[in-house]
């Protein structure tokens, strides 16, 4: 059976070599489906535990589960049910063509000749990039190639999705390329997305924030964009919008609309209030 929990880590301590813990004593669960957020200052480690949910690194101590397998024991295992989008979209895109690109996993891992091209095809199809088959990926804008990326780990069929600042490196229109793609795949996937733009995860079931290496808080996207001094001791910036809501002493609002609904109705309670 599959375990009911997507990511697992208990007490998870990891230190580079010869430098302070990159992570401290994290416990955190993150449920098959759900749309998990993670933010902090730069050096929180957010990339840390990224590396020690594949393999990449193995922890000092503590315990972790992607999966239901250890990444450390079995990463194979792991990286065909977890795919991670780093920043730099250039590091992951190696071979000459598009196709050649979105194929290069499953080749990896033996999938047969006419599987692999129905499953590059359809990969290709849901970011959105079919006709680019035969394209070079350096002709490509950061969006696409980071679509081209997405595309790869697809083509594998991870049941999660680590993301790591996947659009940190691209413009806005390469923004919201990649995350109209990832929002797509809401709810089928378990994604776990790494970003310093906090109006990306406005929509998350969760947001864990990392400072120090440390888990120093894990709530609801409204609960924690709300609370200006976790903001604050943390180094996270809302957007304009719920900022002038947050310092008109107005709740969470995602949207100028929202914004704009806000401020109608308190005007319209003060009014009722001095009627009376
Ligand atoms: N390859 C490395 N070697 C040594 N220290 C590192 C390495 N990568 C990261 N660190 C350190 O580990 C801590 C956490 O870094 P990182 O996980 O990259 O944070 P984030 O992704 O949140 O910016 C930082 O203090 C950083 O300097
Ligand atoms: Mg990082």
């Amino acid at each position: 059976m599959a375990d009911p929990a997507s990511i697992s880590c208990e007490h998870l301590t990891y230190s580079y070599p010869g430098a302070a813990p990159a992570l401290s004593g994290i416990t955190l669960e993150v449920r098959a489906g759900e749309y998990v957020g993670v933010v902090g200052p730069n050096g929180g480690g957010k990339s840390t535990l990224v590396r020690l949910l594949n393999g990449l690194l193995v922890a000092d101590s503590g315990h972790v589960r992607v999966a239901g397998f250890d990444p450390a024991a079995e990463p194979f295992e792991v990286r065909r049910r977890a795919g991670v989008l780093f920043q730099n979209p250039d590091n992951g895109l190696v071979a000459p063509f598009v196709e050649d690109d979105v194929a290069f996993g499953l080749e990896n891992l033996g999938v047969e000749r006419v599987e692999m091209r129905e499953r590059v095809r359809e990969a290709i199809r849901s970011v959105g990039l079919t006709g680019y088959e035969r394209r070079e990926p350096h002709t490509l804008s950061g969006g696409e190639k980071q679509r081209v990326a997405l595309a790869g780990l697809l083509a594998v069929g991870p049941e999660i999705l680590l993301l790591d600042e996947p659009t940190a490196m691209l413009d806005p229109a390469g923004r919201g390329e990649v995350l109209g793609r990832v929002r797509e795949l809401r709810g089928s996937r378990t994604v776990l997305h790494v970003t310093h733009h906090l109006e990306e995860l406005f929509d998350a079931d969760r947001v864990l924030v990392l400072n120090g290496g440390r888990l120093v808080a894990a709530a609801a996207p409204e609960a924690l964009f709300s609370d200006a001094d976790l903001l604050r001791e943390n180094r996270l910036v809302l957007p304009t919008v719920p900022r002038l809501a947050s310092d008109l002493g107005l709740p969470f609002c995602r949207t100028p609309e929202e914004l704009a609904a806000a401020v109608e109705r308190r005007s319209r309670d003060n009014s009722g209030v001095e009627a009376r």
